[in-house]
């Protein structure tokens, strides 16, 4: 049994990753900021699941919160840093981008440096960050998205570097996501390849049980990563 923190459980990825890992008999620690949500979350998995609303873009709470949980929980041996946005368009362009920025660039790395701290005290855990192949695809519409999903991919490849230079065992998996049916997806056009939730967080929790460094869901989008790094942007930017 692990005991495992998820942030952005309220829906999609990291709901379904909350309801399969308790369905495998860990522990899940839920972190969102919809407090109905996780109550329904909790109802549904039962004493199993810990939950905290908690706007993780707010470090200084956020990190009191990841405490509180670790304490309630009796440890933690994952923490999957999952919490992000899409685009939003209520917000006038820069307002929305600088949100999004602090929440998918910052607040992640804030969480990562969390867990790193602590996985080091205790000499063992895994850090899960959620990434996507938009990491290695940048786009005119979603010039921010994709670049917060680069800052992720890459820092964990630093993270996964300092891991080795501490005496501790720690993993760090990226996961490289592609299309999923989701609330950040229910009004995105032009997808394809899209999976539905639950598959994608199944072969999630394989990855993460493998303690892969980097793992794509599905595994398709594999073929997309060798496409996106042999293609050259100028032919890119015609696409
Ligand atoms: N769906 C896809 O196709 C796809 C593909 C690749 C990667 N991803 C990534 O997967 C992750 C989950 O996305 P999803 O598709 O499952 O979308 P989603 O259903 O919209 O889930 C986003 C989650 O993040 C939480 N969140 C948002 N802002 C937060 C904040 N400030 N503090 C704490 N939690 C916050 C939301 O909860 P509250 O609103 O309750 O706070 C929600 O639980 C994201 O990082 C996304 O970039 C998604």
């Amino acid at each position: 049994m692990k005991k495992i923190i998820i942030t952005g459980a309220t829906s999609g990825i990291g709901r379904e990753l909350a309801l399969q890992f308790a369905k495998k008999g860990h522990k899940v620690g839920l972190i969102g900021r919809r407090t109905e949500r996780l109550e329904e979350l909790k109802d549904e998995i039962g004493e199993q699941a810990y939950i905290r609303t908690q706007d993780v873009t707010e470090h200084e709470e956020a990190e009191n919160t990841y405490r509180s949980l670790i304490d309630e929980m009796g440890g933690m041996d994952i923490m999957i840093l999952n919490a992000g946005m899409g685009r939003i368009q209520m917000l006038p362009p820069w307002k929305a981008e600088s949100k999004l920025i602090e929440l998918n660039a910052l607040a992640f790395a804030h969480g990562c440096h969390f867990a790193f701290d602590y996985f080091k005290e205790q000499g063992h855990g895994q850090i899960v960050g959620m990434s996507s192949m938009a990491a290695l695809l940048a786009h005119h519409r979603a010039a921010a998205y994709t670049a917060s999903k680069h800052f992720i991919s890459n820092y964990m490849v630093g993270y996964r570097q300092k891991a080795k230079r501490v005496d501790a065992d720690i993993s760090v998996t990226e996961i490289r996501a592609g299309y999923i049916w989701t609330e950040m997806t229910e009004r995105a056009k032009g997808m394809f390849w899209v999976a539905s939730v639950e598959k994608a967080a199944s072969q999630m929790i394989r990855g993460i049980d493998k303690k892969k460094n980097i793992f794509y869901v599905t595994r398709r989008w594999r073929l997309m990563a060798w496409v996106a790094k042999l293609v050259p942007e100028f032919i890119w930017n015609r696409i």
